[in-house]
């Protein structure tokens, strides 16, 4: 009987990807390019519509190459969770949000390791690649996967590898970015190995599942905090009227021992916000307060309410004030050139704003609606009527020339004017 390892390196094992988002197209397409039958299997019915006729979401995903895989029976989308019974290999890569209390909410991945339990066979690999908390795979997914029948690591095989890919980036598409994996065995640990390096150039091993979870929350964590201290650093500039761009960017001529990092309006996306969280909480219940974390939290999350105090004072400047005031929002995507705006720290801008009476429109070329507003054209009228133009996301596409000789005066909380100069721009 030919082996899932064999299976494997021959092409021929079924890959299943649970949850076609940002994370599991692109993974679904990787494995279909590299040969392999893959089925998506995805609850939001629309998702798996388009999959099937061919048509992509996921701007990172190149809608010639989904369609041509589809054509060609190398990748479908399906509902239905029995197709689980043919599958060799299984990715997860469901949503892990944080409730209302900022808790991990791990209810997707459980809702989709309690369908594969349904269908769990001999020889099949199942991979957790969803951000999670350490101890995740072993005290979560285990247990509801392992009987009498069923041994880890001998029958089925249970691993965690972290997505890390970096929507929007072209440098660093899927394939270059090094995967890591760490299995609940040794020979889970080989069977994930083997399968993600027929997709990716380098596949980095670690020991157990737990170190692996624990990477992707070093990572971010590591985001998390740098961008609160250079948060605090623009704090700090603005208190000494100094410019921070122009620090930052000093400091950064140092070739060792200094990385920049640089300021905005706070953090954004479904990753870097959400993820060190669930570390966070994951030690507090250890009996661990893990400050670097909640303190740089705690400085991302008040930067949208510095800016619009910036807004309101240069608003104040020039005998207006922020309420009655036409306040034109330049990005409202969580970073530049995606068009993702989940988290985003324009959207808290938007509502702080109103919430002060002004009066908002926006502009996003990536982002034709959000939260009951819809994107404007931005033409030199838009910009003219404008009071404020406030830029939360520099997108390459704008030209900022042209925004600042059109705008009556704009607050740059992204540098993104950088090189142009006008009384009319106040920096963050
Ligand atoms: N977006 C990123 O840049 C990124 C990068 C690295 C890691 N991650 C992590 O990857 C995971 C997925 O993130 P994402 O951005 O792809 O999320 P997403 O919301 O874009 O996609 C998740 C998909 O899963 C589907 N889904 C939810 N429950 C399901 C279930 N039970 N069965 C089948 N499908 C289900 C949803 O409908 C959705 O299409 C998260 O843990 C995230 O933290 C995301």
């Amino acid at each position: 009987m030919i082996t899932l390892k064999e299976k494997i390196v021959k092409k021929k094992a079924k890959v299943g990807i649970i949850g076609l988002g940002y994370v599991g197209l692109p993974l679904a397409v990787e494995f279909a390019k590299a040969g392999f039958n893959v089925t998506g299997i995805e609850i939001d019915k629309d998702k798996v519509r388009m999959i099937n006729r061919g048509e992509c979401y996921i701007q990172d995903v190149k809608q010639s190459e989904l369609k041509e895989l589809v054509r060609n029976n190398k990748l479908k989308a399906t509902g239905d969770f029995s197709i689980l019974k043919e599958m060799d290999a299984v990715s997860i890569c469901v949503p892990t949000p944080l409730r209302k209390t900022r808790d991990p909410d791990i209810s997707y991945i459980l809702a989709a390791v309690e369908e594969i339990a349904k269908y769990l066979h001999k020889r099949q690999l199942i991979v957790l690649e969803s951000t999670t908390y350490p101890g995740t795979t072993r005290e979560i997914i285990l247990p509801k996967l392992i009987s009498k029948k069923f041994q880890v690591g001998k029958d089925f095989y249970l691993a965690f590898s972290p997505e890390r890919i970096d929507p929007g980036n072209k440098m660093y598409t899927l394939k270059k970015i090094p995967k890591i994996v760490g299995g609940i065995t040794r020979e889970c640990t080989r069977v994930a190995y083997l399968l993600y390096k027929q997709i990716i150039d380098q596949v980095v091993v670690v020991s157990t599942t737990e170190s692996a979870e624990m990477v992707k929350l070093l990572e971010n964590t590591y985001r998390i905090v740098n961008v609160g201290l250079v948060n605090e650093i623009a704090l700090i500039c603005n208190r000494l009227r100094l410019d921070t761009w122009e620090v930052i960017d000093a400091a950064a001529t140092k070739p060792f021992g200094f990385m920049p990092f640089y300021p905005g309006p706070g953090l954004g996306g479904h990753c870097v916000p959400v993820d060190p969280h669930y570390l966070s909480w994951k030690l507090k219940s250890l009996n661990f307060y893990a400050r670097f974390i909640e303190l740089a939290g705690e400085i991302n999350s008040k930067m949208p309410e510095f800016l619009v105090g910036k807004i309101d004072a240069a608003l104040n400047e020039r005998k207006r004030s922020l309420k009655g005031s036409k306040i034109l929002i330049l990005g409202v995507a969580y970073k530049s050139d995606v068009s993702d705006p989940r988290e985003s720290p324009a959207l808290d801008v938007i509502r702080l704003i109103k919430e002060r009476g002004g009066k908002v429109v926006y502009n996003d070329p990536y982002v034709p609606k959000v939260e009951g507003l819809k994107s404007i054209r931005l033409t030199r009228s838009s910009l003219r009527n404008a009071d404020c133009v406030v830029i939360t996301t520099a997108h390459s596409d704008y030209d900022y020339k042209e925004i600042v000789e059109n705008a009556r005066l704009i607050v740059d909380s992204r540098n993104a004017t950088k090189g142009i100069k006008s009384k009319k721009i106040i920096k963050l």
